[in-house]
């Protein structure tokens, strides 16, 4: 083949980069549950799969979405005791700053946005964990997102027990917040079911004891319904 008829790399990448499939408006999908319960496996699978079907795919998560998010990340897992306000505040301030980087943008070129954690986090976390009033948690993060929510939130179901046995054998070392009591964890547990239960159409529920490849079909099967829409 002669050198002009050969497309060019810049061509055949800009060939490839049309040839992407997009989602109007794009697609914002959220993984969430307690610490151990395999969202970012999940996650990390089904991005694959989206890849694969020729979609732009944008894997992210919250905290440490971000270089700031990475930081703050990094002050609220790893660092000393922190006031459960201030703590709020952080988990909320992460999440504007991935969302104005990240998602918003991400979501207008008509990516698929799959992330581990959200706003469902924080209502489950700080607004059941801990004595804070559920309601000034979801203002302060409807205020921090601009009210931006998810089509579709995975909640990976997990009795605290089970994913502590887990985290054991995955040999990791237990963060600021797995190290809470296990009241503090059922707490949470019962926080993200009553979130599920008040937002049937939003929530996707599994009970993350089944087996991966199991789970990862149910997933799936949900998320077929957004991409032939
Ligand atoms: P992970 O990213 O490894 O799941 O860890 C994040 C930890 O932070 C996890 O223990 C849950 C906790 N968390 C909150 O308490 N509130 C939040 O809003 C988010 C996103 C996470």
């Amino acid at each position: 083949m002669s050198e002009s008829a050969e497309p060019s790399l810049a061509a055949q990448a800009s060939s490839t980069a049309e040839a992407a499939r997009s989602v109007a408006g794009g697609l914002f999908v959220t993984f969430e549950g307690g610490d151990g319960a395999g969202k970012s496996t999940q996650a990390d699978l089904l991005a694959t799969w989206l890849e694969a079907q020729g979609y732009e795919v944008v894997r992210t998560r919250d905290p440490g979405g971000t270089p700031l998010g990475s930081a703050v990340r990094a002050l609220l897992l790893h660092g000393d005791h922190v006031d459960q306000r201030a703590e709020a505040l952080l988990y909320a301030a992460d999440r504007a700053q991935n969302l104005a980087e990240v998602v918003r943008p991400a979501l207008a070129r008509g990516a698929v946005v799959v992330q581990d954690r959200y706003i469902d986090s924080s209502l489950a976390y700080q607004g059941a964990g801990r004595p804070l009033p559920s309601s000034e948690i979801r203002e302060l993060n409807e205020w921090a997102t601009e009210g931006l929510w998810p089509q579709l939130t995975v909640l990976l179901d997990v009795s605290p027990d089970l994913a502590a046995r887990r985290r054991a054998s995955a040999g990791q070392q237990a963060d600021r917040l797995e190290r809470e009591a296990a009241e503090f964890h059922h707490r949470v547990r019962e926080g993200f079911l009553a979130l599920a239960a008040a937002e049937p159409d939003r929530f996707l529920v599994l009970d993350a004891a089944q087996e991966v490849k199991e789970l990862h079909t149910q997933i799936l099967s949900r998320i077929a319904t957004y991409l032939a829409a």
